[in-house]
């Protein structure tokens, strides 16, 4: 049977989920087409994108990333810029892939959904900072919400795809998985020499920088807790944390008879970009496809949550809830910026953002201005913080 050809609006295409999601559209040209795209600073990778897709809408940040771009691609090419020009981009297709990285990716969760499109969400941070303005905004006619992150698109499989089933009273716990990062092992004492490839050599996953650092402080996990909560209803004190090295089962959701269903397949999120673009069909792939008769090991152990701090912050800011997890996220985006460039150690990733969640005034998030204003203000209470 034929299938209707689905546009789709890919931002953040350059980065390692935006790659990936192109792996999976260029087996399925039949299936889907390449209407939009955008990205930060690899404009060449962009045009070369533009040119192969035939793409004609591209959105970048600045007018000066305007006028490089105008140099690259055909006359033909609309170019949009900044945030008005994600949102945009993100109200011109059937499904719309959030692939920016970090805050940045707030106006395509929000314009993506107020449009009534398909969101295929890897951006965990917009749904984290955002979480009662997404909830506000999933309700509008055709919007749907599906979790690219695979940790939540597993969850989401083991409800049997109910994301929107409010509250989940028949589950007793979401069991999200992690591979425990590259420091899982690691002689504690030598924590606070960690090095910047260190921390960027993930044992399982290949992934862009910043969601790779996530991994070694265990943040990635604390921010999975919290989008977690936000997209299936099911408050923090419900949803646990477990190490699987192996990164073959990808979450799990323990019923409250004792039944625990999981998903497992070897590491390869273009399975779980697959399942969100294709749905309700399950594009013919094997992406991750494991071979029993191989052998495979799993094993599974509690988080080390002294060593790795990161995820009692992101607990506790779920436990506060309003503007507690926006500056959460600003903080992190901050430091972690900041160890990337070299200007701080690892191990105060997690010093600067604990320091940042002191001075969070709390409160209710009711409006974009209010979030604005707290990510600004966590952004300048972090940077204060840093190393002179
Ligand atoms: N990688 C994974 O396996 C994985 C798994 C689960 C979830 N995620 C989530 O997916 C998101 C992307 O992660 P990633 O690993 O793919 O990151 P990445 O490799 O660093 O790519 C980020 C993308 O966002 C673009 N970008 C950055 N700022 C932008 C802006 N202001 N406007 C438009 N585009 C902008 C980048 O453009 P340039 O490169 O051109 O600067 C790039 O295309 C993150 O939220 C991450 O947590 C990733």
């Amino acid at each position: 049977m034929a299938v209707a050809r689905r546009s789709v609006a890919l931002l953040g295409t350059t980065g390692s989920i935006g790659e990936q999601t192109l792996d999976v559209m260029r087996l399925e040209p039949e299936r889907f087409e390449l209407v939009a795209i955008a990205g930060g600073e690899r404009l060449e990778r962009l045009a070369e994108i533009a040119k192969e897709f035939g793409v004609t809408r591209v959105g970048v940040r600045t007018d000066a990333h305007r006028a490089r771009l105008a140099g690259l691609v055909d006359a033909r090419v609309e170019i949009v810029v900044g945030d008005a020009g994600l949102e945009a981009l993100a109200g011109s297709a059937d499904v719309v892939v959030n692939a920016v990285l970090g805050f940045a990716g707030l106006p395509v969760t929000l314009g993506a959904l107020r449009a009534g499109k398909r969101l295929a969400l890897a951006n965990k941070e917009s749904l984290v900072a955002a979480a009662p303005l997404v909830e506000a905004v999933r309700s509008t006619p055709g919007a749907e919400l599906w979790p690219v992150d695979s940790e939540h698109c597993a969850i989401h499989q083991c409800l049997g795809g109910a994301a929107a089933t409010p509250g989940h009273p028949d589950v007793r716990r979401l069991l999200i998985t992690g591979s425990g990062g590259p420091f899982r092992d690691r002689d504690r004492s030598t924590l606070a020499r960690v090095t910047r490839d260190e921390a960027l050599a993930h044992p399982t996953w290949r992934m862009g920088e910043k969601i790779t650092v996530d991994s070694s402080t265990l943040m990635n996990k604390g921010l999975e807790v919290l989008e977690a909560s936000a997209l299936f209803g099911v408050e923090a004190e419900r949803i646990e944390v477990v190490i699987n090295p192996q990164s073959v089962v990808h979450s799990m959701v323990e019923y409250v008879d004792g039944s625990v269903l999981a998903q497992l397949s070897r590491p390869d999120m273009r399975l779980a970009i697959a399942y969100c673009l294709g749905a309700p069909e399950r594009l013919d792939h094997a992406f991750g496809a494991i071979d029993f008769a191989a052998g495979l090991t799993l094993t599974f152990e509690a988080p080390d949550r002294a060593a790795f701090p990161a995820l009692d912050l992101a607990y506790d800011a779920a436990r506060r809830g309003g503007v507690a997890p926006a500056w959460l996220n600003a903080a992190n985006e901050v430091a972690v910026e900041a160890f990337l460039a070299g200007r701080l150690a690892w191990v105060d990733i997690v010093r600067v953002v604990a320091a940042a969640m002191e001075r969070c005034p709390g409160g209710p998030l009711t409006t974009l201005e209010e979030l604005l204003g707290h990510d600004a203000a966590a952004r300048a209470t972090a940077t204060a913080s840093l190393p002179g």
